[in-house]
């Protein structure tokens, strides 16, 4: 994997040219309305597991690992049956047929100047997804559980003894 360093002052110009809404950390408690009422409480007691709707792939730019939304076929594969009368599932069956994804809302926002990736916590430090994420099987609307912030990434990097230089979080993406 190859991460290209940038100065910070190219840092700050990025800084300069983002919108207002990009410059805010959103809070915890922050659970924006979705285009459709999905529930983790609903299908995490199902049984279902994180992966198997959030798999985890290379982003586009090539750098970095995202985990990704689930296809609307794979969850047309319960609701042609279950609920199929529900206006909530027209919706995801009218996506499923235009082979149009869902345009889910963004809980977890990072600014664009900020390099993230979920296979270093996941499976190289073994962080559990409920230590940034909270207990979302409690959760019928997804709510932010975590601040993740600057300052809330760098205190557990110091904690767990991982690199807290700027160019680690701040490279070109
Ligand atoms: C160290 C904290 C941390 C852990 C652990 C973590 N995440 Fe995340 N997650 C984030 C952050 C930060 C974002 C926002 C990333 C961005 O916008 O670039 C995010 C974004 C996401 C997204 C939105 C899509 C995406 O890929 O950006 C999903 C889905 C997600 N996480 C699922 C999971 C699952 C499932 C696990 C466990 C396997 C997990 N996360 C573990 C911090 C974490
Ligand atoms: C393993 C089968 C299964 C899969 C896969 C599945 N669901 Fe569900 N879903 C259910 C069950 C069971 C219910 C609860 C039905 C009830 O309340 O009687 C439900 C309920 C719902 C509801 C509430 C409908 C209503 O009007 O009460 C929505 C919305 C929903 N699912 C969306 C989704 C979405 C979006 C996906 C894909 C990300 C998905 N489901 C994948 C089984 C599934
Ligand atoms: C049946 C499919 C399904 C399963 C299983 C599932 N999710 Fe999700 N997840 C979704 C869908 C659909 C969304 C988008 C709608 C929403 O935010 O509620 C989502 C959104 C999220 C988000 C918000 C990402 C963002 O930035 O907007 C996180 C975090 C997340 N899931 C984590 C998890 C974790 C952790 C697990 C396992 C404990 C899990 N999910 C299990 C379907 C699933
Ligand atoms: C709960 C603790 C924890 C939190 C919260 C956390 N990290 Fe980390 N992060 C780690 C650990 C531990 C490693 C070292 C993994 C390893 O050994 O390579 C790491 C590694 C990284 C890496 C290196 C990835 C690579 O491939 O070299 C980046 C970048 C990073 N974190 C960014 C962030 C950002 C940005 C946030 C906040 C949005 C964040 N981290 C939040 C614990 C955390
Ligand atoms: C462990 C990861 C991490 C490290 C190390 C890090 N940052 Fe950040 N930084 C972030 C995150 C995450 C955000 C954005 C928070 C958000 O999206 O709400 C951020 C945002 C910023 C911003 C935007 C302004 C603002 O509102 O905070 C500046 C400027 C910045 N960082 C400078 C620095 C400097 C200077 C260093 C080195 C001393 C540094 N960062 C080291 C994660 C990190």
């Amino acid at each position: 994997m190859k991460r290209a360093l940038i100065p910070f002052a190219i840092v700050l110009l990025a800084l300069a040219a983002l919108a207002d809404d990009e410059l805010k950390t959103d809070p915890v408690g922050y659970a924006p309305a979705q285009p459709i009422a999905y529930s983790h409480k609903t299908h995490l007691a199902l049984g279902l597991k994180c992966n198997v709707c959030h798999a985890m792939k290379p982003t586009e730019a090539g750098e970095g690992f995202a985990m990704g939304f689930p296809k609307e076929s794979f969850c047309m594969g319960c609701h042609t049956t279950i609920k199929k009368d529900s206006p909530e599932i027209a919706k995801l069956a009218k996506a499923a047929a235009d082979k149009k994804a869902v345009e889910w809302v963004r809980v977890y926002r990072l600014m664009p100047i900020v390099w993230f990736n979920h296979a270093a916590h996941t499976q190289t430090a073994k962080i559990a997804c409920a230590t940034c994420h909270g207990d979302l099987a409690a959760m019928p609307v997804t709510t932010k559980a975590r601040l993740l912030n600057m300052k809330d990434c760098m205190d557990c990097h110091a904690e767990r003894g991982a690199p807290n230089g700027c160019d680690f979080c701040h490279a070109s993406q």
